[in-house]
């Protein structure tokens, strides 16, 4: 049993990490805003005065820092927070957590030309949020101690208390009969919070640490995602129009063949990514329950 924090825990994420982790663990649950009737408590990881008062105290055994800005157009268009809550603030838990850190970055610290993406793979970020990631990444390596990086892509769930996500933003458009426009020049392999939780889990227990790659095993654009959705929740796939990325005029640029490649640490762990239409079926049964 270990005294592990979370940063980020109420985040899409954090909820499955949470659940995964609970019966085995002694959880400290922290975040920005700590929902209703929730146990957490508040930590903006970006005050290093405070993180410095607090973190020592907890004699933790372990960090999972999930807390980010993670609107990616929201970094292109605030750099300046973009880095400090992605970077800068990741030094103040190496800093004073006195432990090992376990840390999520992004298959958007490549540049998109060629994935999925492996971990001895050339990083070259093409926007705000990919490069804090990177940089996040090169200060947990400064330190020369045995932390783990996992990075991951399009992570998604749909619970009541999902904030905004591309699963739950299909589903609802569609329920509401919504037409919606969907990018198919996006390629990734999207991977639900629950696969990942049981990864982390996992590497927990087997001590894992260095740089490994996670996501789930459909590789595939997001208009083909939607579908699948679509065909798994019985809605309407004719709702759903083929855009391409050129045509959203999104603020940062993105990876257009993203995605990265989990065959080593599925190896290294014992355990396979799961099928998008089985995860798809598990949270719909979820909502039926
Ligand atoms: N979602 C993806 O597709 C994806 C892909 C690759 C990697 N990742 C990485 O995976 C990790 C978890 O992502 P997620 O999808 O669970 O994101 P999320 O749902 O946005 O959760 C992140 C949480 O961090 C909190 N937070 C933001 N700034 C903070 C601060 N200064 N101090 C403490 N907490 C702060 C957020 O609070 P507010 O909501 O109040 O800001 C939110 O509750 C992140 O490191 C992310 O970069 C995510």
């Amino acid at each position: 049993m270990k005294k592990i924090l979370i940063t980020g825990a109420f985040g899409q994420l954090g909820r499955a990490l949470t659940r995964e982790l609970e019966n085995e663990n002694i959880l400290l649950l922290s975040d920005t805003v700590i929902p209703p009737n929730s146990d957490g408590f508040q930590l903006d990881i970006t005050d290093r005065k405070l993180v410095k008062e607090s973190l020592p105290a907890l004699e933790l055994d372990l960090i999972v820092n999930l807390a980010a800005m993670t609107d990616v157009d929201g970094c292109q268009s605030n750099p300046d927070k973009a880095w400090i809550v992605n970077s800068t603030s990741v030094k103040n838990l190496l800093d004073f957590g006195q432990c090992p850190l376990i840390h999520i970055s992004s298959d958007y610290v490549f540049d998109g030309e060629n994935g999925p993406y492996k971990e001895s793979d050339e990083t070259s970020p093409i926007n705000v949020y990919g490069e804090t990631k990177l940089e996040s990444e090169e200060l947990i390596w400064t330190t020369g101690k045995r932390h783990l990086v996992i990075r991951t892509n399009v992570v998604y769930d749909y619970e009541p208390t999902t904030k905004a996500s591309f699963l739950k933003w299909v589903v609802e458009s569609l329920q509401n009969d919504q037409e919606i426009n969907v990018v198919t020049d996006q390629y990734n392999n999207p991977t639900w919070t629950s696969s990942l939780a049981v990864v982390i889990n996992r590497c927990i227990e087997l001590d894992v640490t260095g740089l490994v790659h996670w996501g789930d095993k459909d590789y595939l654009n997001r208009f083909d995602f939607a579908k699948k959705i679509a065909d798994v929740f019985g809605l309407d796939k004719k709702l759903i129009n083929p855009i391409t990325s050129d045509d959203l005029n999104q603020l940062a640029l993105r990876p257009k063949k993203g995605g990265v490649d989990a065959s080593m640490l599925s190896v290294a762990i014992g355990i396979e990514p799961p099928l998008l239409v089985d995860s798809l079926r598990s949270i719909k049964e979820r909502f039926s329950e």
